[in-house]
């Protein structure tokens, strides 16, 4: 099985591809990440998803081009000089809502149980406030983060950190992890009551 065979990127992904290397910004994620990412969202037709940390709108591009119609995509990030490359090219469609600020003051500011979908990709939601994150998830709701094999620009500290937050989900009460060594590393997690 060839894993990058099959990825067929949206469109867009070229074109975001291209202005984030041109930024120079190095915390953009994997196709295969993407990919997961696509199919998970697919699974969620009239859903209400929420990605935390947009960085330059690659994510976001895979996750939309999973989305039903009727699905919505909230997507923040405290940068609005990389977030400015997702608006100017996913901020056309009315199916997203961009959100430039802290994740942190978004995740506190969101209904519980509201959410069927959420990718924690910066710190809050992740390392930080995440039983915030986990609180907004309805029941078959999935949560998912990557980065979770080792990286060559992990601090010492970073690296103890992942697993831990890894031994953290697999003991949630109510949750069903799984880890799956792909792309840099993801985790999913479901919400089963
Ligand atoms: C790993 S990158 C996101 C990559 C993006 N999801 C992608 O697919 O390429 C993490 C992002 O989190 C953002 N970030 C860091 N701290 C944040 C915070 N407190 N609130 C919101 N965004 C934050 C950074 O600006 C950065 O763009």
């Amino acid at each position: 099985m060839d894993d990058f065979a099959y990825l067929s990127p949206p469109a867009v992904l070229p074109a975001i591809l291209n202005r984030t290397v041109r930024l120079a910004f190095s915390m953009a994620s994997e196709p295969r990440t993407g990919a997961l990412l696509r199919v998970l969202a697919a699974s969620k037709p009239g859903g209400c998803l929420l990605e935390l940390g947009t960085g330059t709108g690659l994510s976001t591009a895979w996750l939309l081009d999973g989305m039903d119609q009727d699905v919505t995509l909230i997507s923040v990030d405290v940068d609005s000089k990389v977030q400015a490359v997702a608006k100017e090219f996913l901020g056309a469609d009315p199916r997203l809502r961009l959100v430039t600020g802290d994740a942190s003051v978004l995740l506190r500011q969101q209904v519980p149980k509201s959410f069927d979908l959420v990718f924690a990709d910066a710190m809050p939601g992740k390392y930080e406030f995440l039983d915030e994150a986990l609180g907004l998830l309805r029941r078959g709701g999935l949560y998912v983060i990557d980065d979770m094999l080792p990286q060559a620009n992990w601090t010492d500290e970073h690296a103890r950190k992942v697993p831990r937050l890894i031994a953290d989900l697999a003991r949630r009460p109510g949750f069903r992890l799984a880890t799956l060594a792909w792309s840099s590393g993801m985790a999913v997690l479901a919400r089963s009551d």
